[in-house]
């Protein structure tokens, strides 16, 4: 009997499994070729004019790709908005604060569903919105083709996007554990916190860093976000030194004036702040405190490069994380706000 129920148990697992590649393998890129023709130029479109007006948004995307596909898959279970049904969507768990660019996907998926009604999935609108935001906003040196087919997930809580995203408080084994439950390697883990070379963090993600020793975060740095959160409950504050207000650089680190951008840009500067101390996160700070993570950290930075390309391939692998399979059933939603029985 406990062999027949092993047997029937391993059987299972196999059957997920299978179930589980076959939905990773079934996505194609230009998977919409035929059913709505030039659905990923549209989705560029909205998002170049989207980025014109407002660069912040480039961030708000990338970020979404990862905020997104860790929890559940790549499902935009974190599009969902509370309702009576559902009150706590992934979205509202504490480890999104700050997640945006909710209206911009509105606008493309009304685009699109102008053009191709009840055909293209909001996870691919968000997979193709970041792929081409990450594209933008490196002038192209971040670039994939984005593989699609996915569906819409029907559940999202913010309990699961708790547990299953890190925290910027984790220490160097909780976050590559956390990555590794992902099936994501240090190596990738290095790559992709890269990220946080633009963008902005709320002062309630690093306010530990405002007291945190010299040897982790560089006195001047400190001082400069002391201030800005000093200036109202819960300012936000930029990720990446060099695109901070000259005024404020020149008046707490000077020395990193010549380093200042004119304008946003992902690249691998996010490697070069990490080593000489002036990066927001703990999380981002924990990186040089593991052999194997440093040394990447020090690789990218004599690289940015080879950055580019790892970057690019890890957002492709993002993007490939499957949806939960079990109950997994999929739809393309209407909206990308409610399920479509809402
Ligand atoms: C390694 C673990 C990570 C931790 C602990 C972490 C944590 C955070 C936190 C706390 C914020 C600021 C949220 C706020 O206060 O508003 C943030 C922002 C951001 N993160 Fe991460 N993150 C991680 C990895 C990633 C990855 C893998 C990506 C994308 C590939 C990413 C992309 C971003 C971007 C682009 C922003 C700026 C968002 C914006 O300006 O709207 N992060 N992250």
């Amino acid at each position: 009997m406990m062999m027949r129920s092993a047997v029937a148990a391993a059987v299972v697992a196999v059957v997920l499994a299978v179930a589980v590649a076959a939905e990773a393998s079934e996505l194609k890129v230009g998977y919409y070729d035929k059913s709505c023709p030039g659905v990923e130029n549209v989705v560029k479109w909205h998002v170049a004019k989207a980025l014109k007006a407002n660069r912040k948004t480039g961030a708000a995307l990338v970020r979404l790709i990862f905020h997104d596909c860790f929890v559940r898959g790549c499902d935009a279970s974190v599009l969902l908005d509370p309702t009576p049904e559902n009150p706590a969507p992934e979205k509202t768990a504490p480890v999104n604060i700050g997640l945006a660019a909710f209206e911009l996907l509105d606008e493309i998926k009304s685009a699109v569903e102008d053009r191709c009604p009840g055909t293209v999935s909001c996870a691919d609108i968000l997979i193709y919105a970041a792929r081409d935001a990450g594209s933008l906003m490196s002038n192209g040196n971040v670039h994939f083709d984005a593989p699609a087919g996915r569906l819409d997930g029907m559940h999202s809580h913010a309990a699961e996007a708790q547990h299953d995203l890190p925290d910027s408080t984790f220490n160097i084994g909780e976050l590559i554990q956390n990555f590794k439950r992902k099936n994501f390697t240090i190596e990738e883990m290095v790559i992709l916190s890269g990220a946080h070379a633009i963008g902005v963090g709320h002062c309630s993600s690093f306010r530990a860093r405002l007291t945190a020793p010299k040897e982790q975060i560089l006195p001047a740095y400190r001082g400069l976000l002391a201030g800005k959160c000093g200036a109202g409950p819960d300012p936000i504050v930029t990720n990446n030194i060099r695109d901070e207000d000259p005024k404020a650089i020149a008046a707490t680190v000077p020395s990193f004036l010549p380093k200042l951008r004119k304008i946003e840009f992902l690249d691998n500067s996010y490697y070069h702040n990490n080593l000489a101390r002036i990066v927001t996160f703990n999380s981002d700070w924990q990186l040089l405190t593991e052999k194997e993570a440093r040394g990447h950290v020090h690789e990218y930075a004599d690289n940015g490069t080879l950055w580019d390309e790892d970057f690019s391939d890890s957002l492709l692998k993002l993007s490939k994380l499957p949806l939960l399979p079990h109950g997994s059933k999929g739809e393309i939603r209407k909206k990308c706000r409610y399920v479509n029985h809402y």
